[in-house]
């Protein structure tokens, strides 16, 4: 059987004067050491519209931001800049991950979602920000989701059933429950892509009853066909889902009525 032996050092006091000097020495070095990361000046221009000033038109504002005291996406740029810029600039934010929705904007010419957009660190171009286009705007980068709601509400978002099971669940196949994924996640008069997605997600659920119904509510110029199939909705949704192949679907199945 092996044996080990446990050797504790007793350090004596001139050595420890050693060791501590020696400490001292790297810990002073370490200090000398610049940590400050060089300024790394990038140009924001936003939009601002003020509704306490409804004759002036929308602006540009730019504000230059230092992306090497500020985090990496476009939401740590906006925050910074409302905090210790311009307490005036308004935009809408909740979760910071891409789960509430709350942040989406126009950035650099495409619609999403400033706490999951990266910032380019390519500070020869600056990064232009809008709010999502045609919407009414309350302030700034705000805009008005009341008429999003309206639509929303207008497709009747739950499940409608005549003759529902008297002792026991709306019961599903495995088959019909796997066509609801992909669709379970939630302007004018056109519905646009989430409202849309969300109404072809009733219009599939097998135990829904009013497919007619929610089908003649689509069959109008306005409501669905205004879509032009530019894929815009399926290339920015930040929960990878596809509104696009839902509004294709529906078409198909008013096209086949
Ligand atoms: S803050 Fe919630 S999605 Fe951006």
């Amino acid at each position: 059987m092996q044996s080990f032996v446990v050797r504790s050092t007793v350090l004596r006091p001139n050595l420890l004067r050693s060791s501590f000097r020696t400490f001292a020495s790297s810990s002073a070095r370490n200090q000398a050491v610049p940590t400050e990361k060089p300024v790394l000046n990038k140009e924001f221009k936003i939009y601002r519209w003020n509704p306490d000033e409804p004759a002036a038109k929308p602006t540009l504002q730019t504000y230059t931001v230092d992306l090497n005291q500020c985090g990496p996406m476009v939401l740590d740029a906006l925050i910074k800049i409302k905090n210790e810029m311009d307490p005036t600039l308004t935009f809408r934010r909740s979760c910071r991950e891409g789960i509430c929705g709350s942040c989406a904007m126009n950035i650099n010419g495409q619609n999403t979602l400033a706490c999951l957009c990266r910032i380019e660190r390519d500070t020869s171009k600056d990064s232009k920000i809008y709010p999502l286009p045609h919407m009414y705007i309350v302030k700034d980068l705000v805009p008005d989701l009341t008429l999003f709601y309206k639509q929303y509400k207008s497709i009747e978002p739950y499940l409608k059933n005549d003759n529902p099971p008297v002792d026991s669940e709306h019961l599903q196949s495995p088959e019909d429950r796997r066509k609801l994924d992909g669709y379970w996640w939630n302007q004018d008069e056109y519905l646009g892509p989430a409202t849309l997605m969300a109404a072809y997600r009733w219009m599939a659920d097998s135990r829904d009853t009013y497919s007619a119904q929610r089908k003649e509510k689509l069959q109008n110029e306005m409501s669905l066909y205004r879509c032009h199939t530019i894929f815009n909705c399926a290339r920015t949704c930040p929960k990878g889902l596809n509104p696009a192949a839902a509004i294709a679907k529906i078409k198909l199945e008013l096209a086949a009525d």
